[in-house]
């Protein structure tokens, strides 16, 4: 009897362990590859090379900007200027891709407040400038996705990093 019992309780774990490992899986086999290529497909063609950019611009302006121009974007009045809602930055977003490239060294009326200290070239290449802007554009003046810059549209912008260096 208790031999009989023990058998049968071999049986069971054997059968459960056998279900369980070879169900899952198959059905995985069978299924999650096809549900996870139609979605992967759609998503590249249309965002990832802008999603990209903007997860870029994040990281570079977490790292760089953040530390004068504040988290929130805002600046610190008189002497940092804003990227937030700044008549200045939106009034030319080709200079601003400039200005990120290769520094700044200008008097400048920002909402009515005026900043004259230099700030050195920021990044070293253009899709950097791009990409960051982008980033400040989107996250802090609350750009939707076609109102952003396209490198296309500012790629006559000379890199001279040593504008103001000196
Ligand atoms: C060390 C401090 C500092 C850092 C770091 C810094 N900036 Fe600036 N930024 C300034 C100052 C100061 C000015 C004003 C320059 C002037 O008066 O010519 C300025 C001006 C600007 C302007 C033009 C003015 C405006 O508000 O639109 C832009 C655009 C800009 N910065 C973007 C950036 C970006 C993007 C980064 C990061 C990649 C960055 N800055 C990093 C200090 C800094």
């Amino acid at each position: 009897m208790k031999r009989n019992k023990i058998i049968a309780l071999f049986t069971v774990i054997a059968v459960v362990f056998f279900a369980a490992c070879g169900g899952s899986g198959s059905t995985d086999k069978a299924q999650a590859p096809k549900e996870e290529s139609t979605k992967e497909e759609v998503k590249p063609a249309e965002t990832s090379g802008l999603e990209a950019q903007l997860e870029l611009g994040k990281q570079i302006y977490t790292t760089k900007c953040i530390v004068c121009h504040q988290a929130d974007a805002k600046g610190v009045a008189g002497a940092f200027p804003p990227l937030a809602d700044a008549d200045y930055l939106l009034a030319d977003l080709k200079r601003g891709v400039a200005q990120t490239l290769n520094g700044s060294h200008e008097e400048m009326v920002i909402n009515g407040v005026t900043y004259n200290a230099p700030m050195t070239p920021q990044v070293q290449t253009l899709e950097e400038a791009v990409a960051v802007i982008n980033y400040v554009l989107k996250t802090f003046n609350g750009f939707t996705d076609d109102k952003l810059v396209k490198i296309e549209d500012v790629s006559d912008i000379e890199i001279n990093p040593m504008t103001i260096t000196q």
